[in-house]
């Protein structure tokens, strides 16, 4: 059986006997060596590989956490505002744990892989006509009453069960890269990775990747203007880099032509900002959500199907090298 997160790290997390483990299988993700990107982009890269947690990106990692301490703690519903990673995480896991969860989401600003995902696992989702911003300062309200637990990453068990893919990678690596390189949103990422750090005494450099035009990104997990951690950067050795869309959809398409891995666009800015050379050395990038959740950026970049006639000459007229 696949051993849950709270199990593998249960030293290194808030829990005890007493917390129930509500898990899906979440973590010991893959970290895949990179070798043609790392020839092209002159580093040795690695992509500890996200994408491969069970609802499809690391918000997995915190919210195994976040719900067992939630329902250790007598919580009797779940609340969160998303994009729709941290929606879909948070609503298979409370299905796992028997329990109601609500859903806030931007209305029209959520990858559709991602809504449907969250319908599935039976949360009620509500779009809120505003910002991923506009619904995540509701929600706060609503928890403040009392009624929800909030599993957003201001909830302190997001980060400590999102800080072991920090432990993952060193492990299996033998030791740290020269550095980190992550994507940028509300920034809660970057904060449980700079907690990793110093429980490891890493000395190692944490590239945090936002896109240029936070308001309108096209990658919509990381369309945030007002980011809830940034005000605790400082206490980390984050380096913010900024990246534009025409780069994050550069590395995106790469990334899986070149290497095999379909990512979600806002995955891709942590290798954006490694291919515009913001590390060198050993770098490991952690691309952080799947690309099946955003099936209308890929048809919309990927290269066009052919259209061809059930006829043999026409498929090797049509498949031959130019
Ligand atoms: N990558 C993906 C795939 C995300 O979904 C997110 C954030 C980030 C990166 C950024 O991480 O916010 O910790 O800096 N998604 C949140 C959500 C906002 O609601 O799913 P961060």
């Amino acid at each position: 059986m696949t051993i849950p997160l709270i199990d593998r790290f249960r030293d290194r997390l808030p829990v005890s006997a007493a917390t129930p483990v509500v898990s899906l299988g979440e973590g010991s993700t893959p970290l895949l060596p990179m070798p043609r990107l790392s020839e092209r982009w002159g580093v040795e890269l690695w992509v500890k590989w996200e994408g491969a947690n069970p609802t499809g990106s690391y918000k997995d990692r915190g919210m195994t956490v976040a719900v067992s301490k939630a329902i250790e703690e007598g919580a009797k519903a779940l609340i969160c505002a998303s994009t729709g990673n941290t929606s879909g995480s948070a609503a298979a896991y409370a299905a796992r744990a028997g329990i109601p969860a609500v859903v806030l989401m931007p209305q029209g600003a959520v990858a559709g892989g991602k809504v449907a995902q969250t319908r599935m696992y039976g949360a009620t989702v509500l779009e809120v006509r505003g910002s991923f911003d506009a619904a995540y300062a509701v929600a706060r309200e609503l928890v403040a009453r009392g009624t929800h637990a909030l599993v957003n990453s201001l909830n302190p068990y997001r980060l400590e069960g999102q800080k072991t893919a920090v432990h993952e990678i060193v492990e299996e690596l033998g030791g740290a890269p020269e550095a980190f390189a992550i994507p940028y949103g509300g920034g809660g990422n970057t904060r449980a990775y700079a907690l990793a750090f110093r429980e490891l005494g890493l000395t190692s450099r944490l590239v945090s990747a936002q896109a240029a035009d936070r308001a309108n990104t096209l990658a919509t997990a990381i369309r945030i203007t007002d980011p809830v951690h940034a005000q605790y950067f400082s206490e980390t050795p984050a380096e913010v880099v900024t990246v534009t869309d025409e780069q994050i959809v550069d590395a995106w398409l790469e990334l899986a032509s070149a290497e095999g891995l379909f990512c979600e666009p806002s995955s891709a800015a942590g290798l954006a900002a490694v291919k515009a050379g913001a590390a060198t050395g050993r770098v490991v990038c952690t691309v952080t959500g799947h690309g099946l959740k955003d099936p209308t950026n890929a048809e919309r970049h990927a290269p066009a199907p052919i259209v061809v006639a059930p006829d043999p000459d026409a498929i090797l007229a049509a498949s031959l090298p130019e």
